[in-house]
């Protein structure tokens, strides 16, 4: 089965499934648990060494700094179950309780929506890793408790540890907003130095539409319990469905043509859809007047739920069906079923994906039948869903997948690893010794991600994208001087830079529309290498990691944690435009659209046992292809510095 039609079963499927949940069982029911030593009356710093995790943690065999684990309500009335559970390490020990310091602080979200900041804190940028046989490695290195105390938080409620009442689920982003306040609210009384600490609020993916409402909630708060300096979104969902997942499908297939077997013609077809779909938005510097809303024609088999469902409900929807490798996952599941039938050894595998590998080569893709000046009625405007296929049906490795269960890594596109590295933090989180050294909750097990983190809603998020209020919110940000950092990476095919480049665009912040410059100043990591691509204007930095997925510090720990350091926490000037002149300079290599990505991709069943390499002439005739191609975009001379600039004393 195509991992199409397997995709479109399940959200149909899933649809089926709510509709079932809703009408003949209730909403799962959880609250937090009363460990000994908790202290009565309200949060206070007396409850700093109650939240102490001081009981030895599985499988941790290194040293970590001093940490504090567990649930405060959110203090919605009539729920006090409803809670968010927090895991915070220290900078430095005692960092956290100091009621001196002075020192930033930051806060880690993982998106879904429903999806656990454990998966953040094990597999991305917390200081301890759980490896793909469960074992545990030490992060300390790269951790980001190693540039300020940090705080990984599960929410909205319901979510990971995070606990809630049947009928206390979120019905919105606002409601998300007003409760993670509350939640603050808590924290500040146990830990009351982080009150009027510089708060960094940094989260990717699904965050993308939590943080802005969290901003948001925050600029309407009379009081708010804390001070935000600075918001960092990694990959996110800040604008609409289409805009994030199929405008960008061109750029990604140019990044990476291994995906179309560097055909041109293939090419051509997805530019035509693009086209068609009203996606070639043509980015200018600045930008001049607001981008229309792009229009979504769904799929003929989408047809089915697109009544009932808006267009941005149907993205949430789509888009859980894909967070965190879970049909990754449960595929690996059904192989290892399979497997135990007929068991087969690795060689015999890796031969037979050979055998497989020169059938590809030698068959044509098949173009016959395919739309022609018409948007193509299998797909609609879900251009990643036809790309994704193309590569299955069509291109090898991924076309290796077929007859085992489609695996294409959405979210870094050169890993065609079948099955994939389990990531899989159940098996220590849900240990009892775990449980109770981090005060987690016993009446729920955790999960990686939650089905219903909007209630009967499911993954259907009813709120708008903040795509529709950022200008209002950069107005009012600027008022605070609260500064937003964007962050991508290149590798990421499920939220590709190009959206985020046309959010940042179509908006008004620090008085102007959209950077006035194309961004192309290089940064680098501490080693040297080519990171990536920061360009900064009137309190707006936007970073483009080189080689990282959509799990950028799962993909580039080095890289994540300078970046960090330098733009997210630190004042680093790299890339900022001035009035005469962009510091750390322009490399017209890269003011393209698309920075190219790596040749090689690589495949094998959980680890790498190979990768392939189109031949040399087949790149070179690609490249000399893409550059007439492309002529009339990349022709456009960079703006000056001088021109077109002249309000540039509101930069900083
Ligand atoms: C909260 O959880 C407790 C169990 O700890 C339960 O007895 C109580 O009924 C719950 N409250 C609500 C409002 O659900
Ligand atoms: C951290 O500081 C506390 C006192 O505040 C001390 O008791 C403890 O030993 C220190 N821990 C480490 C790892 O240095
Ligand atoms: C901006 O701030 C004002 C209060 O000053 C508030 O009423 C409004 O809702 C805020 N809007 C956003 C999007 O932050
Ligand atoms: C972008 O520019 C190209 C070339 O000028 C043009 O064909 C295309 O229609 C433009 N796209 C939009 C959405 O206006
Ligand atoms: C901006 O767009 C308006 C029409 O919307 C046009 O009149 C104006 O000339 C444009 N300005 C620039 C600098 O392109
Ligand atoms: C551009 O922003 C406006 C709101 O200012 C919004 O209505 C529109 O949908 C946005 N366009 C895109 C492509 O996001
Ligand atoms: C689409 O139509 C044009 C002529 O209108 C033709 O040259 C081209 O080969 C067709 N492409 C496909 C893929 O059928
Ligand atoms: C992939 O193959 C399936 C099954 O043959 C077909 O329905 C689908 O249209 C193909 N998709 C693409 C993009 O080639
Ligand atoms: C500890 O690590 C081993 C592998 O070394 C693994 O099998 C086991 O499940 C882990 N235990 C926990 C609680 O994570
Ligand atoms: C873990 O604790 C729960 C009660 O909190 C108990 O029901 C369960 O049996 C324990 N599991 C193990 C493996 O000890
Ligand atoms: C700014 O960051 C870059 C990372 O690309 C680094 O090379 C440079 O040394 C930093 N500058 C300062 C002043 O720290
Ligand atoms: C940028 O933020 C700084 C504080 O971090 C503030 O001093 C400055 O005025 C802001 N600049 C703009 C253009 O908003």
């Amino acid at each position: 089965m195509s991992s199409t039609i397997t995709s479109r079963l399940c959200r149909t499927l899933l649809v089926l499934c709510i509709a079932f949940f809703a009408t003949s069982q209730s909403l799962p029911n959880s609250f937090p648990h009363i460990y000994p030593g908790a202290p009565s009356g309200d949060y206070s710093p007396e409850w700093q060494s109650y939240f102490e995790v001081t009981d030895a943690l599985p499988n941790v065999t290194f040293p970590l700094t001093r940490s504090f684990a567990g649930n405060l309500p959110v203090q919605r009335a009539g729920h006090p179950n409803d809670t968010l559970f927090f895991w915070a390490f220290e900078h430095q020990n005692g960092s956290l309780t100091s009621n001196s310091s002075n020192d930033p602080w930051g806060i880690w979200l993982n998106g879904g929506p429903g999806s656990s900041s454990m998966a953040g804190m094990f597999f991305e940028n917390g200081p301890m890793h759980i490896n793909g046989d469960y074992s545990m490695a030490s992060n300390t290195e790269f951790s980001w408790d190693t540039v300020a105390d940090y705080v990984w938080i599960d929410q909205p409620v319901g979510t990971g540890f995070s606990t809630a009442d049947e009928d206390g689920y979120i019905s919105g982003e606002d409601q998300m907003g007003t409760d993670f306040l509350g939640f603050l609210d808590n924290l500040v009384k146990v830990f009351p130095s982080l009150a009027t600490r510089p708060l960094h609020i940094t989260g990717e993916s699904y965050a993308g539409t939590y943080i802005p409402y969290i901003l948001k909630a925050y600029f309407e708060s009379p009081n708010p319990p804390v001070t935000i300096v600075k918001i960092a979104i990694g990959d996110g969902s800040v604008g609409s469905g289409p805009e994030f997942q199929d405008l960008p499908a061109v750029t990604v297939i140019e990044t990476y043509p291994q995906l179309i077997n560097y055909d041109p013609e293939v090419f051509k077809y997805f530019e035509e859809q693009s086209h068609l779909c009203g996606y070639d938005v043509n980015l200018t510097y600045p930008q001049n007047g607001t981008i229309p809303t792009l229009k979504y024609v769904p799929s003929i088999y989408d047809s089915d739920d697109a009544s009932s469902f808006s267009n941005r409900q149907k993205f949430s929807k789509n888009f859980r069906n894909r967070s965190f490798r879970s049909r990754l996952l449960s595929r690996f599941q059904e192989r290892s079923e399979m497997e135990e039938l007929r068991p087969f050894t690795k060689s015999t595998h890796f031969r037979k994906r050979e055998e497989r590998r020169q059938e590809w080569v030698r068959s044509k893709r098949d173009l016959t039948g395919r739309a022609n000046g018409t948007i193509d009625t299998r797909y609609g405007c879900d251009l990643l869903d036809e790309f994704i296929d193309y590569a299955i049906n069509f291109t090898f490795p991924w076309t290796l997948s077929q007859p085992d269960g489609g695996v294409f890594d959405v979210y870094n596109i050169p890993d065609a690893l079948d099955p994939e590295v389990p990531i899989d933090a159940s098996v220590f989180l849900n240990d009892n010794r775990t449980r109770s050294a981090i005060h987690a909750p016993t009446s729920k097990d955790w999960v990686l991600d939650f089905d219903f983190p909007f209630g009967s809603l499911a993954g259907n998020d009813p709120s708008p994208e903040p795509m529709t209020f950022l200008t209002e919110l950069a107005t009012n940000a600027t008022g605070k001087s609260v500064g937003f950092v964007f962050f991508s990476g290149n590798d990421d095919s499920l939220i590709a830079h190009r959206g985020t480049e046309v959010v940042i665009q179509n908006t008004t912040f620090g008085g102007i529309q959209g950077f006035t410059r194309k961004p192309a100043t290089p940064w680098t990591d501490d080693s040297g290498n080519l990171a990536g691509i920061v360009h900064q204007e009137r309190n707006w930095t936007y970073v483009l990691f080189k080689g990282a997925g959509h799990l950028v510090a799962a993909t580039a720990p080095e890289a994540a944690k300078v970046f960090l350091q330098q733009f997210v926490f630190g004042n680093n000037q790299t890339g900022l435009v001035t009035d005469s002149t962009v510091i750390g300079g322009e490399d017209p290599t890269l003011a393209e659209d698309v920075m190219p990505g790596s040749d090689p991709i690589f495949y094998g069943s959980m680890s790498t046992e190979s990768s392939t390499i189109w031949p040399e002439a087949t790149r070179a005739a690609w490249t000399s292809f893409i550059r007439t191609e492309t002529a009339i975009a990349t022709s456009l001379p960079i703006s000056s510095p001088d021109a077109g600039t002249s309000t540039s004393g509101t930069q900083a």
